[in-house]
């Protein structure tokens, strides 16, 4: 049976590739896409995953959620992804904007996990906010939540400041409330981001395989001026290659403390654990990695 899943997503050139992903792959449900403001403002995140869920050719539900943090001023990550968050690509059609539900995202997420038949694996990709807002408005839901498998933190180092990740360096505040939530957590942070890069190589066979394809290379042409040729970071696919293909890493069990204010705000301090909720990404097979992410695209055509 396919495993039920809910995306609450800043797309986001790798949010884009992780979605894609989750959609083809046969050992999952995508429920309901929730967006986020992050890497760029909601507006964008929200019509980036219209837009893609009509170049697919799905009818996946699709939510706008908060555009800002709890507390703090909004950060974006433009600078990586573009003004509009996909580079320099454009989709064609116009998106589906029947997808769009009226409820706002926090109340899709309570509504689809309460009721739930088979208790719902969380994939958040972005910045916690929504998430954060769920568990404080509707605590009940976390009863029927399987686990939350999160792109986000690091054991080690940053990319929004030398200590601290993006998604959880954009609202400390968010992440703190979900870390210390005590539901199961599968972190994949930079630790194991950063090992699982794919080379322009892997891109260039991916560009073979029809429009998606071309799509996926097209943006990852522009998000890779950030990386290099050799090694192009895609973050956020971490959390669904983990989901389809959970033998190609290894984990440490751990409790994630969040630093909210000051310097180190957005830090997560990662305490080994024998009872700890949260199971920290600290190794994977990097060769069948990239391999996994040709596949994705090839089995499509
Ligand atoms: O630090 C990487 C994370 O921040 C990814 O989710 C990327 O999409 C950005 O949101
Ligand atoms: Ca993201």
């Amino acid at each position: 049976m396919k495993r039920p899943i809910i995306i609450d997503t800043d797309p986001g050139i790798d949010d884009i590739v992780a979605i894609t992903a989750a959609l083809f792959s046969d050992k999952l449900d995508v429920k309901l896409i929730t967006t986020v403001g992050g890497n760029v403002g909601i507006t964008h995140t929200t019509r980036n995953a219209v837009d893609l869920v009509t170049f697919l050719g799905r009818n996946t539900p699709i939510a706008k959620g908060v555009d800002e943090p709890l507390v703090n001023k909004p950060k974006t990550a433009s600078q990586v992804h573009g003004s509009s968050g996909v580079g320099t690509y454009q989709f064609e059609a116009e998106g589906n904007t029947a997808l769009l539900s009226k409820e706002h995202a926090v109340i899709e997420l309570r509504n689809n996990i309460i009721d739930a038949a088979v208790p719902i694996t969380l994939v958040a990709i972005g910045p916690l906010t929504n998430i954060a807002l769920l568990f404080k408005m509707f605590p009940e839901t976390k009863e029927n939540i399987k686990e939350i498998v999160l792109m986000g933190g690091a054991i080690e180092g940053g990319n929004a400041t030398p200590v601290a990740e993006f998604n959880i360096f954009a609202d400390p505040h968010a992440a703190k409330i979900v870390f210390d939530s005590a539901i199961k957590i599968f972190m994949c942070g930079l630790d194991v981001t950063r090992l699982t890069s794919v080379t322009a190589g892997d891109v260039a066979k991916v560009k073979e395989q029809g429009t998606v394809g071309e799509m996926i290379a097209e943006m990852l042409a522009y998000y890779k001026q950030t990386y290099s040729d050799d090694a192009i970071t895609i973050h956020d696919l971490c959390t669904i290659l983990y989901l389809t293909h959970p033998d190609l890493f290894q984990t440490k069990r751990a409790k994630v403390n969040v630093v909210t204010e000051g310097e180190a705000a957005g830090h997560t301090v990662v305490n080994d654990s024998d009872d700890g909720n949260v199971f920290v990404c600290v190794d994977a097979d990097v060769e069948a990695f990239r391999e996994e992410f040709i596949q994705v695209f090839v089995e499509t055509i």
